[in-house]
């Protein structure tokens, strides 16, 4: 578990994160998204104690990154994959991973062991032996998640994963981590890949230097949009829109290309009086759904449009 209470950081007279409090259970993935300067890297850095916040507390699975002891303890329970994969260009994949498990204390018998299952499972176990330098950015990617996982963290921070990276690699990257939140594992996701968060994500947080909002994607959609029907229907008419229009319970109706926009509170109970009402006057209905909003859109809605 995750906890930030008024997480800041100042940066000279830069204000990089500020007032940040949300909490992230035990096996969820969270997705931080923001535009580029947002704060995320900064948040991450702080959570993996490699800086200090300025102001506020935050607490790693109940260890707390401002005291001393509990910055080692945190250390050894977390993996991070930082924005630059930061490998030893000269050395060979195996001799990478073999030496940042060495500074966690694995044994060379759970090293090999480790060190195999996830080059097996990142399809770079034939590779093993090439130093990174003659990798290409996704197989560097690869080593670098390798290298965060080596350890089996309970806790696993990506800064960015699929930045810069080819479609094919990107998919590669983002189906393992899908394999990695199917066992369990708690894992905080920063990225401005909108279609990679709501693939992924238990749970979203908006962030431009202060938390914009903070729930599940689904949730995040019916808090900044009011509920809508969309209704498919043959014989649309005028009259049937100002006969849907007239029902209290209904705010606004559109009518276009022969779907029926309903803006309206309480669907489940209205719905059926709405289909009624148009059933009445003729309708073919073909099609009642909800409609829904993608992350995309919420993101525009709080962070504004192009720039
Ligand atoms: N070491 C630093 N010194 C000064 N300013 C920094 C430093 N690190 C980050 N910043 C600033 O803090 C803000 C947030 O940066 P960052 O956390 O990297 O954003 P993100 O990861 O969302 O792109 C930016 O304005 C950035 O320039
Ligand atoms: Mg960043």
């Amino acid at each position: 578990m995750i906890e930030t209470v008024e997480l800041t950081k100042n940066f000279k007279e830069v204000t990089a994160v500020e007032d940040l409090t949300m909490t992230i259970k035990d096996g969820e993935v969270f997705g931080f998204i923001g535009p580029n300067g947002a704060g995320k890297t900064t948040t991450v850095r702080m959570l993996c104690c490699l800086i200090s916040p300025s102001r506020g507390s935050a607490f790693v699975n109940g260890m707390d990154i401002a005291h001393p002891n509990d910055r080692i303890k945190i250390r050894g329970i977390i993996g991070l994959l930082p924005e630059t994969p930061g490998l030893y260009e000269s050395l060979s994949a195996q001799r990478n991973l073999d030496f940042f498990a060495q500074l966690y204390g694995l044994s060379s018998t759970v090293r090999d062991r480790r060190i195999k299952e996830l080059l097996t499972t990142l399809d770079v176990w034939d590779r093993r032996n090439d130093p990174v330098a003659k990798f290409s950015k996704g197989m560097k990617q690869k080593i670098a998640i390798a290298r965060a996982l080596v350890h089996e963290p309970e806790i696993l921070f990506l800064d960015e994963p699929t930045s810069g990276l080819d479609p094919q690699a990107s998919l590669t990257v983002r189906n393992y981590l899908l394999d990695l939140k199917k066992e369990g594992r708690t894992i905080f996701l920063n990225t401005h890949n909108l279609d990679e968060a709501e693939k992924l994500c238990d749970k979203i947080g908006v962030i431009q230097r202060n938390l914009l909002a903070l729930g599940s994607p689904e949730e995040l959609s019916s808090k900044f949009w009011g509920k809508a029907t969309v209704i498919e229907a043959r014989s649309l008419t005028p009259e049937m829109v100002r006969a849907v229009e007239s029902i209290p319970s209904v705010r606004r109706v559109d009518l276009a290309e022969g779907k029926l926009l309903v803006e309206l509170d309480r669907p489940d109970l209205n719905n059926p009086l709405i289909v009624r009402t148009l059933v009445e006057r003729g309708a073919e209905i073909e099609y009642v759904s909800e409609l829904k909003h993608g992350l995309e859109d919420i993101y525009l809605k709080l962070i504004g449009g192009p720039r």
